[in-house]
């Protein structure tokens, strides 16, 4: 109902409350604060993203909230507590470092929790709600959201941390998937503010391969993308540590490349380009890719560029351009 709603979003916000609090005046909380210290966030940026922690007691919230006045029951629906036998109940983020994961307008609706540990999940979410919708919420959109106005352009990231580590790094204009494979309703939460948007996942194969249908989801929302490519096993916040920001300003972002460069390069990972079939159907692929580009003179740089590369002639790429153009008249 609409009162237990607005009940567990004012939970929700006492909450995020007590767990920074808990990071910086308890003895357990101390081992948190160390482990992010460790990990270079310093504390205005703690401050500003409200991480906590909470305690590894398992009750101690389950008492805080009945303090508060909240009943077990809706604070197991709101997923702050878990129960087995609806007699004992826990605290579902116990020993973790809290992410606050607010709406649009700021107010917290979700927690990521962080092991410090190796205990896994590394990350413990919310679970889905009406109220925390992961699909349709973007981290730390509140924060940027003027930052992404003013510079016309947003960072698309994978992860809380590397929000944290580029916002340090003096970059603002930044949000997060949350992990989830990027979805349309958060393309057009992004759509409504900013057209250009640069993607910035990890430098794995899972990172290009959701770069690739992500890219794909903002063309069809209208967008223009770039992507910033990180080395293979970094993500933009152990590159951030290990060579600084002005080295990722300069060789990762201003280095971003266009869709298609991005695209030549992806696509060329699904055929073996030494055997003359699959050369061609990778030819084929890519000019099926630029026939998808608005404008005509990106067509012509990037056909020239193909036909350079593997030695076609430049006519006949365009011929069988034009074909397709036509058929996707
Ligand atoms: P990553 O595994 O890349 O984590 O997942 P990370 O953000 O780099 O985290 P650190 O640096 O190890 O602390 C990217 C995002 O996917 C979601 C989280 O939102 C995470 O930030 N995720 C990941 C989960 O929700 N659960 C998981 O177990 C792992
Ligand atoms: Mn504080
Ligand atoms: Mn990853
Ligand atoms: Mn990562
Ligand atoms: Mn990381």
């Amino acid at each position: 109902s609409a009162s237990e709603e607005q009940s567990i979003l004012e939970a929700y916000q006492w909450l995020a409350k007590l767990y920074h609090h808990l990071l910086y005046h308890t003895k357990d909380g101390k081992k948190g604060l160390e482990y992010l210290h460790q990990r270079g966030f310093t504390d205005e940026t703690i401050e500003r993203f409200q991480i906590g922690f909470s305690l590894p007691s398992k009750d101690f919230i389950v008492k805080f909230l009945e303090k508060k006045g909240y009943h077990r029951q809706l604070m197991v629906k709101a997923g702050f507590l878990i129960t087995n036998d609806q007699t004992n109940y826990f605290d579902r983020f116990s020993g973790r470092i809290i992410f606050p994961i607010r709406n649009a307008i700021g107010k917290t609706v979700g927690f990521g929790g962080r092991s410090i540990g190796d205990q896994e999940p590394k990350y413990l979410n919310s679970p889905e709600s009406e109220l925390f919708q992961k699909s349709k919420l973007l981290y730390n959109f509140d924060n940027a959201r003027s930052e992404i106005r003013k510079r016309n352009e947003v960072i698309l990231l994978e992860g809380y941390a590397d929000v944290l580590a580029l916002h340090q790094a003096g970059v603002p204009n930044v949000v997060a998937s949350l992990g989830t494979s990027f979805t349309d309703s958060q393309a057009n939460i992004i759509r409504r503010y900013v057209e250009t948007v640069v993607i910035c996942f990890d430098g794995d194969k899972a990172g290009q391969n959701a770069t690739y249908k992500t890219l794909k989801l903002l063309k069809k929302v209208g967008c223009h993308v770039k992507i910033a490519m990180l080395p293979n096993g970094y993500d933009p916040d152990q590159y951030i540590q290990e060579y600084g920001a002005d080295d990722f300003h300069q060789t990762i972002l201003e280095a971003s490349a266009s869709e298609m460069t991005f695209l030549i390069s992806h696509l060329r990972n699904e055929y073996n380009l030494n055997q003359e079939g699959d050369r061609l159907r990778y030819v084929e692929r890519i000019i099926s890719e630029i026939a998808l580009l608005d404008s005509s003179i990106e067509r012509d740089h990037y056909l020239r560029e193909l036909s350079d590369q593997f030695s076609l002639s430049f006519e006949a790429l365009q011929q069988d351009l034009v074909t397709k153009l036509k058929n996707s008249e």
